[in-house]
């Protein structure tokens, strides 16, 4: 009886009472190992819904990081190992400071495990890429507490791009290079793909992470913003129309089975 019992259970999910299950468009078996996303339309999405003006900047980050953990919840329940939240760029640090403290603050919420609204779900594993010199101290310790109280999970990596930019993740990658070339570690012919990626952020900070296979950026902005310039090479480009708060699961699996439509070829006849 109790063997029976076990067999018939629904497979156990590792962030909550159910798991949501893949939707039968799309292919488990060409699923992406890692997807990463834009979540762009957020201040649009808190102003068409007619918040008052003095509440719409919490209103829009708040809607941001509900979205994100219920985004976070289905990659992981659907199989993706590994997913980047693009969270706030390099170039972001330029807006108005009340709103730069409004996101601060939201991150700081996000990466309690003990506040409800926490993205750190169970079994995810933490991860940060980004000039995090940049943010505030506390803000620098939460960071570290999340990845290293998340260090021992097994589940998908979670990897948030705070003070991230492409173009500074690049530069500092060739400053670690040269570093190494003047101390005679390595000679100037040894630079090459392998060794560059490695010293980027992800390569880094999350070196089990491959490239993105698929880059998603919503509200109907068609651009990279500075995003992973090196990873995003041969990445798969879906551009949603919707802004990130209505970001679903349908519009999930939409771009799911839109990267499984494509052929990829990374340059090579076939
Ligand atoms: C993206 O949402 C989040 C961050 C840049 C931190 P936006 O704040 O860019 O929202 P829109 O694009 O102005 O609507
Ligand atoms: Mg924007």
């Amino acid at each position: 009886m109790a063997i029976t019992a076990s067999i018939a259970a629904p497979y156990p999910s590792r962030l909550g009472a159910t798991t949501t299950r893949l939707p039968a468009e799309v292919d488990p078996l060409r699923l992406p190992n890692h997807v990463a996303i834009i979540m762009d339309g957020n201040s649009r999405w808190a102003k068409a819904r007619g918040i008052a003006k003095e509440r719409q900047l919490r209103a829009a980050a708040e809607a941001c990081y509900s979205n994100a953990r219920e985004i976070v919840r289905l990659s992981s329940d659907w199989g993706i190992k590994a997913l980047t939240l693009f969270a706030f760029s390099t170039e972001n640090f330029l807006r108005p400071r009340e709103e730069v403290d409004q996101w601060m603050q939201q991150f700081d919420r996000v990466l309690s495990l003990d506040d409800p609204a926490t993205i750190l779900l169970d079994g995810i594993q933490f991860r940060c890429i980004g000039d995090t010199a940049r943010l505030p101290r506390p803000l620098q310790a939460k960071i570290s507490d999340a990845q290293s109280i998340t260090s021992g999970n097994t589940g998908m990596k979670l990897v948030m791009a705070i003070g991230y930019g492409g173009h500074n993740d690049l530069v500092q990658a060739c400053q670690a290079l040269a570093r190494e070339v003047e101390q005679g570690k390595m000679a100037v012919e040894e630079i090459d793909q392998i060794n560059l990626a490695k010293r980027l952020m992800l390569g880094e900070r999350c070196e089990d992470v491959g490239a993105p296979e698929l880059l998603v950026r919503t509200s109907g902005e068609q651009r990279l913003s500075n995003f992973m310039l090196w990873h995003l090479a041969y990445s798969e480009l879906v551009f949603e129309k919707k802004l990130w708060p209505d970001f679903g699961k349908e519009e999930y699996k939409n771009a799911l089975v839109e990267f499984q439509g494509r052929m990829r070829t990374f340059g090579v006849r076939h």
